[in-house]
């Protein structure tokens, strides 16, 4: 049985995992609205994946046992205006989101709570990974973005990208 603490953090991550996925979305609206279709796709699925992560979190406590509670997910409330504006605020949430799986990770260790250690060491991993991608695109954009070719470039690399639900990460 998991510790309450550790169950209530997870539940409220797997909020602030479909919120990530309402954020992005988000993003992708913007960025569509913009005729940015290759960048709108891309953040689609980064939306898709956050879904993913939600719904792992919550497997992980139905399959403790817990129940899994829906609380409402709160209305995005980035303040769009430009492309790099989109970049920034990316960034600035993965880290947001890494120092909240850091938390819930610092309590399970407090509480010598192993099972949850490993199960989170994914996300761990995920979160550097999450960070690097949203960074390699600030640099990508100062880089390459700032004339029309090199933005249409920029928009047909990231049109490329393809979802794939995780093979190495916890179940769903
Ligand atoms: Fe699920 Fe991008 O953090």
């Amino acid at each position: 049985m998991l510790n309450e603490k550790i169950a209530k953090l997870v539940n409220e991550q797997v909020n602030k995992e479909f919120y990530s996925s309402y954020l992005y979305l988000d993003f992708a609206n913007y960025l569509a609205d913009e005729g940015l279709d290759g960048f709108s796709h891309w953040y689609e699925i980064q939306a898709r994946e956050e879904l993913d992560h939600g719904m792992m979190m919550r497997r992980y406590l139905i399959d403790n046992g817990l129940p899994c509670t829906c609380a409402a997910i709160a209305k995005p409330d980035k303040k769009l205006s430009s492309v790099d504006d989109v970049l920034k605020a990316g960034l600035e949430h993965e880290q947001y989101v890494t120092s909240l799986i850091n938390n819930i990770y610092a309590e399970a260790f407090a509480l010598k709570d192993f099972k949850t250690m490993q199960f989170l060491d994914w996300f761990i991993k995920e979160q550097g990974e999450e960070e690097k991608n949203a960074e390699d695109l600030i640099k990508k954009m100062s880089v390459f973005g700032k004339d029309a070719k090199g933005l249409y470039a920029l928009n047909q690399e990231l049109a490329a990208r393809v979802y794939a639900p995780s093979t190495t990460g916890p179940a769903m």
